[in-house]
């Protein structure tokens, strides 16, 4: 049966690099290896132009409709004085919730010879596979009460709530188990649990549901000491669990060990793998429009979307070798630049790809 997937190309860098994820997934249906129908719709600053706002009901529809979804990036300058509620990020947010894609799958892989890449030594990075687990529609980026006000002493005051109730933390985690029994079995539970009540649940909840998982091992860290670990010795980590901010800023750091925020895809999965599929790295608005940006974090978001969402995981594989073999040929994008390589743009990355098929 044919899948439909839905593209919400955005700001910045998104039109140039989903443009490659396209040609990918048209050289899939050409090859008659995957049938697919494409549509694409406004989101993010683009939409705002267009019609107002960020995530408009044209969009979210094809998005409900669709069984994955392919997003670029989101934001910029433009759009940063606007009120919060109508900003690009609020659209990605909207869209996330509404689809219920609470389970954040971030990949950290560094792939062979991209160890020159990286800002942390070869030998501390050689061979790194990390599997962050983020929970990605609860905690602090959602919790009420939230806003700017002012407080009984005439004074504006921030506040947002970070907030988790049990069934929240147990599906998150339970993913992660899920996952890890695929991989080296181990689950990092990463908290602050130590300061913060709405972890220190998470880390109860955490503990009870790997009683179901005898055959994986749970250890818990605060996320200091997490930020510190990643960067001394980021291999002892297999899979990472952890709240919405924390992966968000773990996941960053862990990009960076790969070589490049470029290179790091990631799957946003609802209760029944449906998915929202993007880089994590944002919009670039300094390189945006200049064919140079790295592609390869999309290419390996459709890996993900094929093997999560279009129950294909062959045809995952064959794109993540063949990204593989591209960065084997010495093909660079600037952020992966390294001597001995040759500097290739958005376009001509995405063409060695789908030509190493
Ligand atoms: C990410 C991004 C988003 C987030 C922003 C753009 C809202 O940083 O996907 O990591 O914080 O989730
Ligand atoms: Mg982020």
């Amino acid at each position: 049966m044919s899948k439909k997937i839905l593209i919400l190309a955005g700001d910045g860098v998104g039109p140039e690099i989903t443009q490659e994820a396209h040609k990918l997934l048209d050289a899939l249906s050409a090859a008659g290896d995957l049938a697919c129908e494409i549509e694409t719709s406004a989101f993010g600053g683009a939409a705002i132009d267009q019609e107002g706002v960020p995530l408009p009901d044209a969009s979210l529809a094809l998005a409900r409709e669709a069984d994955a979804v392919l997003l670029g990036a989101v934001g910029g300058p433009k759009w940063e004085a606007i009120e919060r509620a109508r900003r690009p990020e609020r659209g990605l947010l909207a869209l996330r919730a509404d689809l219920g894609a609470f389970a954040n799958l971030r990949p950290a892989v560094l792939y062979p010879g991209l160890e020159a890449a990286s800002t942390l030594r070869p030998e501390v990075v050689q061979g790194l596979d990390i599997m962050i687990v983020r929970e990605l529609t609860g905690g602090i980026y959602f919790g009420e009460p939230r806003g700017i006000a002012e407080n009984s002493e005439g004074q504006r005051e921030g506040r947002n709530t970070l907030v988790y109730s049990e069934d929240e933390i147990e599906r998150i985690c339970r993913v992660a188990f899920e996952i890890a029994g695929k991989r080296q079995g181990r689950v990092c539970s990463v908290d602050k649990a130590n300061v913060l009540e709405a972890t220190e649940l998470w880390r109860t909840v955490a503990t009870e549901v790997a009683a179901d998982y005898p055959h994986s091992t749970l250890s818990h860290m605060y996320v200091d000491n997490a930020a510190m670990q990643l960067a001394r010795e980021p291999r002892q980590f297999d899979v990472m669990v952890t709240s919405n901010l924390f992966g968000d800023i773990l996941s960053d750091l862990a990009a960076m060990l790969t070589g490049s925020i470029g290179m790091l895809p990631s799957a946003s999965l609802d209760v029944n793998s449906k998915g929202v599929y993007e880089a994590i790295h944002g919009s670039a608005p300094d390189i945006a429009g200049r064919g140079i940006a790295n592609p390869l974090a999309t290419l390996l978001s459709v890996a993900m979307m094929l093997r999560y969402s279009l129950d294909t995981s062959e045809l995952a594989e064959r794109v993540e070798a063949a990204v593989s073999t591209v960065l084997k040929q010495g093909l660079r994008t600037a952020d992966i630049m390294s001597s001995g390589c040759r500097e290739v743009g958005t376009a001509e990355m995405g063409d060695a790809v789908i030509a190493a098929l």
